[in-house]
């Protein structure tokens, strides 16, 4: 009872301190002052009301709108939906909050664009914000206010299905493109109608789920979790991301949905973070089936107690929170806090001054000539060259004629994805239909086989037809519902008969250029040895059939590069580039050393991986020999465009810190730049190292930076690098403590966690 008693006093000191500590500035005082007058207006109930979000389908929605019941609605539709539910907000409910209305919105609303996986393939933070503007134009103008994306999860298991949904297996690009995405969502000012808040999910460590299996248990070190899966919420935090969910899993134990270690002590403590948490679907509702809460009321109380402030579909907090309260079970200021924080999102948004759209734009903001051209554009930059023996490609369009065969090769409704927000299957362009529109009837077509039948019976006339034509064009992979949510698989291989479509049409003789679709990397390790040309496409849009067919012919030159490593087979997972040296790496020992019997354990594709029809040199790798004093390190390399056609490299600087207290990976991506390279053009690149990009997590849980004698290596992908080393030197006792004796702490964003080690 007393220790119950004594972590509620010091949750209501923490609410205390956060709300009157935060948000500097003469704005931010007018908006919680706003709040606030609002928040004295409310009812226990109304205040329980807003922290709640009602599937549009629940039963009863509108008279609990009316009521005063509900703060936000998800997967309602369109202008005249929204208008109709904000309507009994705003005219019914006592106090006239307006709803706030969200959405998936993961890679496009009606203009759909290659899956996240996709996008961070194109290692380029420009394509991803002008597609989440895009994304927010169009949800917007439909009433939307508030997407469930981005999707920050680090993932290094291609067992899981949701990996399609994130950036892939790096910290670095995932920060990148966490800010990306918010910036693009949020634009200059939330208030302006055409933002939309960004959601950062999952929190966290969702990715990281045993087996690869969804919603499975996460285990994992505090160093782990601070150093390669925080980081992209961190960096969605820094952006202004306005709010957050929690994930599924357990964390060490602890579900992240009733997390107060990850929640009030790192999100909305050390990182000052202060929209608000929602939980994900039912969540609340699962505490009871993880074994943390007795029952539906005790996961309401762990929930909010631990910083969830909204309630995705469960209905806990609307049956219970008002009940807690009165038995003093729930301190009042919890629950103030976390209707302060929703309130202060749809002030930010001017739900308050704008909660209506006009039904009559709605039609002329969806999928535009400009939106399209733009999916077109990102798509192309999506799409990654892995392999292309002999330069089959690009294909010349007086090529003869060009067997278009697999069974996603005339599938629209699969070059959507997984979520695919109001996009329809009709808007797409297939890959048949882009190579057609170009080589009209030179175009033949045969499915082959299914995704995932077990019929050979299409095999046979397949080969026929590429036995006419001059080149293959062949199209497998997975269909688009094999990953997202709940799609687990413990093969990587291609579904059904497909491998044996393709070596039947390999066997042919003719030139096979393989386009695969997939939202994770497929285990090819034959068609990496066999197939000429190999494009990984992901699950490119709408505009995806264009897009293949620009670089088939050469009209685009590929730029994609791979966001996580590409395995060789099922067993070697997890697998990434940036792992732990072990005591006994390979080569050391021909036998006592880590790896396998029957496999390296090198990945089949490194992560950063990808070609061109160009070819780039690196050289003249420049970092100097030491870290000057005070100052950064300045790193600069030669590129040259040795190829005959301009063509993009996404030029990748990586670290490797030799002795630390806790071991380092063997490199680190820390920068990246793409740069546009004209035939014969030769371009110095420069990077600019600073300590916080060298400092790294000490056992108290704080940066320092080691000093010793660091590589800096830059290349093409993680595995071609040209290499330097330099000095960071030995520093003075700079009046730290003992244990820190010698290395220089480093402040990296937000506040110094505790310095206990939880590991
Ligand atoms: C469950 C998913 O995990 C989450 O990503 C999504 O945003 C919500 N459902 C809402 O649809």
């Amino acid at each position: 009872m007393w220790r119950a008693r004594s972590s509620h006093i010091l949750l209501m000191f923490f609410l205390l301190v956060s709300t009157t500590c935060a948000h500097p500035g003469r704005r931010q005082i007018d908006l919680d002052l706003r709040v606030n007058n609002l928040l004295s207006a409310m009812t226990l109930e109304e205040k329980v009301g807003q922290l709640n979000l009602f599937d549009i389908h629940q039963t009863e929605l509108d008279s609990a709108i009316a009521a005063g019941k509900v703060g936000a609605v998800l997967n309602a539709s369109g202008a005249a939906q929204t208008n109709k539910l904000q309507r009994l907000a705003i005219e019914r409910s006592r106090l006239h909050i307006p709803l706030l209305f969200g959405l998936d919105v993961i890679h496009g609303y009606r203009t759909i664009f290659p899956i996240p996986l996709g996008l961070a393939s194109t290692w380029d933070p420009g394509a991803v914000e002008s597609m989440a503007r895009i994304s927010a134009r169009e949800a917007s103008a439909g009433g939307i206010r508030w997407t469930f994306s981005p999707m920050l999860d680090i993932a290094r298991d291609p067992r899981w299905g949701r990996i399609a949904e994130g950036s892939g297996e790096d910290p670095v690009l995932g920060s990148v493109m966490a800010s990306a995405y918010v910036r693009g969502y949020q634009g200059m000012d939330l208030a302006a109608p055409t933002s939309i808040a960004a959601c950062s999910k999952h929190y966290i460590g969702y990715g990281a789920a045993e087996g690869g299996r969804d919603y499975d248990s996460v285990d994992m070190s505090e160093v782990r979790l601070r150093e390669v899966y925080l980081p992209p919420f961190k960096a969605a935090a820094k952006s202004g991301a306005a709010t957050f969910m929690s994930s599924f899993n357990t964390l060490n134990g602890v579900p992240a949905t009733a997390n107060r270690f990850t929640l009030r002590e790192i999100l909305k403590g050390e990182w000052g973070f202060h929209g608000f948490v929602v939980s994900d679907w039912n969540a609340i509702n699962e505490l009871v089936s993880h074994g943390v809460a007795a029952n539906r009321k005790d996961a309401a109380s762990k929930a909010l107690m631990a910083g969830v402030d909204m309630d995705m579909y469960s209905g806990a907090y609307l049956d219970y929170v008002a009940a807690l309260v009165h038995s003093s079970a729930m301190p009042m200021p919890v629950v103030d806090d976390a209707v302060r924080r929703i309130l202060l999102v749809k002030v930010q948004l001017g739900l308050f001054e704008h909660p209506y759209v006009d039904e009559q734009l709605e039609a002329d903001a969806l999928l535009t000539a400009k939106n399209r051209a733009a999916a077109r554009e990102i798509a192309q930059k999506s799409i990654v060259l892995l392999r292309n023996e002999g330069n089959v490609l690009p294909l010349s369009k007086s090529a003869g004629s060009i067997a278009v065969i697999g069974p996603l090769a005339d599938s629209k409704a699969d070059m959507l994805g997984s979520w695919s927000g109001k996009g329809n299957p009709s808007d797409a362009v297939s890959v048949l239909d882009g190579i057609r529109e170009i080589m009209g009837n030179a175009t033949l077509y045969s499915k082959g086989a299914d995704v995932a039948s077990d019929s050979t019976d299409g095999i046979a006339p397949a080969v026929e037809v590429a036995r006419q034509s001059d080149v293959v064009i062949l199209v497998l992979g997975e269909s688009s519902d094999m990953s997202g949510e709940a799609a687990s698989r413990s093969s990587l291989d291609l579904p059904g008969r497909q491998e044996q479509l393709l070596e039947a049409l390999a066997a042919t003789g003719k030139p096979i250029v393989l386009v695969l679709m997939s939202g994770r990397p497929l285990a090819i390790s034959w068609a990496a040895e066999h197939v000429a040309a190999i494009l990984e496409a992901w699950f490119p849009g709408i505009e995806g059939g264009h897009a293949i067919a620009d670089i088939v012919f050469g009209d685009v030159n590929p730029s994609g590069r791979l966001p996580l490593s590409f395995p060789r087979a099922v067993g070697q997972i997890p697998i990434y580039y940036s792992h732990l040296n072990t005591g006994r790496p390979p080569g050391v020992d021909p036998k006592y050393h880590t790896g396998y019997l029957d496999l390296p354990s090198s990945p089949l594709f490194p992560f950063g991986y990808g070609l061109s029809y160009s070819k780039f040199v690196f050289r003249n790798l420049d970092a100097g020999t030491r870290l000057p004093p005070q100052r950064e390190l300045q790193v600069s390399i030669e590129i040259t465009n040795t190829g005959t056609r301009i063509g993009e490299e996404v030029v990748q600087l990586y670290v490797r810190e030799p002795v630390s207290p806790i071991a380092r990976p063997v490199s680190e991506l820390k920068q990246f730049k793409r740069i546009v390279l004209e035939p014969g053009e030769t371009r110095k690149v420069e990077f600019t190292i600073t300590r916080a990009h060298l400092a790294s997590l000490r056992p108290n849980m704080r940066y320092a930076l080691n000093p010793g004698t660091y590589s800096v290596a830059v290349g093409p992908n993680s595995a071609e690098l040209v290499e330097a080393r330099f000095e960071v030197p030995a520093l003075k006792d700079h009046g730290v403590r003992h244990e820190d004796k010698g290395v220089l702490p480093v402040t990296v964003w937000g506040k110094r966690p505790k310095a206990v080690s939880r590991r």
